[in-house]
């Protein structure tokens, strides 16, 4: 009998362990890991640790079939780091919502009035918020309602970009900086406040390294931002025009790249410090709703 207690012991310990602890299988040989067994409500300190440990090896992480008031998703929130929400209240037109951490990405309109951003077209590829000083560490989209087809997100890895690239290219990159135009978002829609810019040199937005060192992994990353109007500090426009497409065409190439095609309940969490994204286009007649967190991150630098 002494031995019968300790086979059921170890059994039940397994089933807690089978049942509690995340595990991860990685989507793509480039980047992204589908997280399973947690539920993003009520996780405790070493399941946060965990998870975030995962995000710092995987750059995207998926999380399927969850369901999560924004009271829960702010507390996980929470939990992942310091949310970035300042920006959000001044975003054009959008009525506040109760709870200001959570951002509606959408086409939705009610009464006329959008219910979010974005809109149905394509969205570039870029990194989240590049074009402030300080840009995000990590952001998160929850799938609340889907269009049948299209609206896919993709990523790609930029750390896998910079260890690939041609030599002759990478020598380009001591101590380059590039400038990040904040004049237009990911959807091309022009920010509140800004004119209209074509010319790189004029357009307004911080300058960051091409090249950027993580702050928890060590590792350094491409890190290009967005491409319209960006421009290659000192070089003549033609010059940088010539250095910047070279690099965004390395940077995109699909062998760093992975597709996510959104089910209901799906949550991706994304590291905008070594991952860039972009998202395709839907029918305009088909409804899509995603609630969206952001977290704060520090200035790119890029380490001796
Ligand atoms: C974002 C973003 C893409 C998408 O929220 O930062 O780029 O799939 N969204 O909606
Ligand atoms: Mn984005």
């Amino acid at each position: 009998t002494l031995m019968d207690t300790d086979a059921a012991n170890r059994s039940s310990t397994q089933t807690m362990l089978t049942s509690t602890a995340p595990s991860f299988s990685a989507l793509s040989p480039a980047l992204g890991a589908r997280v399973d067994n947690v539920h993003l409500d009520a996780l405790d300190d070493a399941t946060i640790k965990t998870i975030q440990a995962g995000l710092l090896e995987h750059g995207v992480l998926l999380f399927r079939n969850q369901s999560l008031s924004d009271p829960q998703l702010i507390v996980f929130g929470r939990q992942m780091g310091e949310l970035d929400y300042s920006t959000l209240a001044a975003v054009d037109g959008l009525k506040p919502r109760e709870h200001q951490e959570v951002l509606i990405i959408s086409n939705v309109k009610d009464g006329g009035q959008p219910i979010g951003v974005l809109g149905d077209a394509e969205v570039v590829w870029h990194s989240d918020n590049s074009y402030r000083e300080t840009p995000l560490s990590y952001s998160l989209l929850y799938a609340v309602e889907l269009p049948p087809s299209g609206g896919e997100t993709c990523f790609s890895s930029m750390y896998l970009a910079l260890q690939t690239m041609p030599h002759e290219l990478k020598a380009q990159l001591d101590g380059l900086e590039i400038k990040h135009d904040m004049t237009y978002n990911s959807a091309g829609v022009l920010r509140r406040g800004l004119e209209h810019v074509t010319d790189p040199v004029a357009a307004p937005g911080p300058w960051h390294p091409v090249v950027r060192t993580h702050p928890e992994t060590g590792h350094d990353a491409l890190y290009l931002g967005r491409r319209p109007n960006a421009y290659a500090r000192g070089l003549p426009v033609e010059q940088s025009e010539v250095l910047i497409d070279a690099l965004w065409k390395h940077a995109t190439d699909e062998r760093f790249t992975w597709c996510h095609e959104w089910q209901l309940g799906d949550v991706l969490i994304w590291d905008n410090r070594c991952v860039m994204h972009r998202r395709n286009g839907f029918d305009p007649a088909a409804r899509r709703v995603m609630h969206r967190l952001q977290w704060a991150g520090d200035r790119p630098t890029r380490d001796a």
